[in-house]
């Protein structure tokens, strides 16, 4: 397993282009599974949960490869219906091959996704969502079966904003003859992406972004073309990396108003941000921040996949203030790790409590998820002395050439074989 050495101190300059989005190209793949036409995407990132996607994907039966820096699909015969436990237990995003299978066939056998560092991560909503549709489901050896002799356009009502129970149903729902009306559906950008591949497959869909989405489906869907939209939580995590270690960096090839909940909470930490059409500037002496309280919320709310490095950035801020993760039960792992940087946080329950420090230390710390790991660096970019994090293979599952990114900008970060 791979490590990184991190010896803090160093400002950040200088500019990157920032990756196409792991949340919105996982969905988007999964659509492939709707069509036995060719489709190709760009800008795809080379990221672990990416490559154990095309390892599901070609598993089904599908053919992808890279064709000259594109992603390809193409279909080479019949698909197979089951994404296994070993497949599925890496990555719980394989769940979104469920809705297209479904469809397309009316029937698919999944693994229940089994939970993760940051919570059990349940599947119900997915779920009750596809009975609503006309979906029968069965439990077989830790498997979940869903059958439906057909399936039919309704209205189905979250319990609660599930991103990946809205991109499930609404992939489902384009293969479906009929007006679907999905309600108190997650707004994150990464579903209007994956609107706009639908609609270039022949579903017409209206309302994504808002909490209710109306999806007119269609017999059969074609294949498409599409370049990914780029990553809100690479360019968040690079902003707060700049606003920890100080300097002046420039985030290129970004969306700006992806990370609006962040930038209004930098601003108030006394970061100074710029916006510009597709980048995003971050100027910052690199001096302890105003202690800023933050909730996570649904987007567009402060995004929970950015608690973690936030936290990071508030180890050092001018007095007492909270996190309250209201998203997942259990994503304070982190905290125990900045402790061991010198970061004085309490956790109870939900909420955790930072009292800024004067100064971090290095030390040898263990990532426990992709963003935990990229608080810990980010920690460690300004904590004195040298910092190893261990099972950075969490790190390599969201952030395309982290740390030559990093080291471009003038951390001084390598990775060293365990
Ligand atoms: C997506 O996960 C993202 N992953 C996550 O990013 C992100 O943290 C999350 O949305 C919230 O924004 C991808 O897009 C691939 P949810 P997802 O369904 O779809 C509960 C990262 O770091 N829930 O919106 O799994 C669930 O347990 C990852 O890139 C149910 O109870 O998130 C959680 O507490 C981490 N039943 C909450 O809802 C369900 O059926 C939000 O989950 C589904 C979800």
């Amino acid at each position: 397993m791979d490590n990184f050495i991190i010896r803090g101190g160093k400002q950040l300059n200088g500019e990157i282009k920032i990756s196409g989005s792991k949340n919105a190209v996982l969905p988007i793949l999964a659509a492939t599974l709707l069509t036995g036409e060719r489709c190709e995407i760009t800008n795809v990132p080379e990221l672990r949960d990416i490559r154990s996607t095309f390892e599901l994907l070609n598993y089904l039966g599908k053919n992808c490869f890279f064709g000259y820096g594109d992603f390809v699909a193409e279909e080479r015969g019949p698909l197979k219906l089951h994404a296994p436990y070993d497949l599925v237990r890496k990555m719980r995003a394989s769940m979104l091959v469920a809705g297209p299978l479904l469809a397309r066939f009316k029937k698919t056998v999944f693994s229940l996704p089994g939970g993760c560092s940051i919570g059990l991560r349940p599947i119900d909503i997915h779920l009750q969502a596809f009975k609503k549709l006309g979906a029968e489901i069965s439990r077989e050896k830790g498997n979940v079966v869903l059958t439906a002799k057909k399936l039919k356009a309704a209205r189905v009502k979250f319990r609660f904003p599930s991103v990946g129970a809205t991109e499930n149903l609404m992939m489902c729902a384009a293969l479906i003859e009929g007006r679907t009306v999905l309600e108190n559906c997650a707004r994150e950008p990464e579903i209007a992406d994956l609107a706009a591949v639908l609609k270039k497959m022949g579903a017409r869909i209206k309302g994504e972004g808002t909490a209710t989405i109306e999806v007119a489906g269609t017999a059969r869907l074609k294949g498409f073309k599409h370049s990914v939209m780029a990553d809100r939580i690479e360019t968040g995590t690079f902003m707060l990396a700049c606003a920890a270690a100080g300097g002046r960096v420039r985030l290129s090839g970004v969306i700006p108003k992806t990370v609006d909940a962040l930038t209004r909470h930098l601003r108030l930490a006394g970061v100074e941000v710029s916006v510009f059409k597709d980048a995003i500037g971050i100027n910052s002496s690199g001096s302890r921040p105003r202690p800023v309280s933050i909730i996570t919320r649904p987007y567009p709310g402060f995004p929970t996949d950015l608690q973690a490095p936030w936290m990071a950035f508030m180890s050092r801020a001018r007095g007492l203030c909270s996190v309250n993760e209201r998203i997942f039960e259990n994503r304070f792992m982190h905290a125990a790790e900045l402790g061991r940087l010198g970061a004085d946080i309490s956790v109870a329950g939900k909420k955790a409590r930072i009292q800024g420090v004067e100064t971090l230390l290095g030390a040898p710390v263990m990532a426990s998820d992709l963003r935990a790991g990229a608080a810990l660096v980010i920690a460690a970019l300004v904590a004195g002395g040298k910092t190893l994090v261990r099972r950075i293979y969490h790190i390599d599952r969201g952030y395309e050439k982290f740390e030559d990114k990093l080291r471009r900008l003038g951390a001084d970060i390598e990775r060293v074989k365990n």
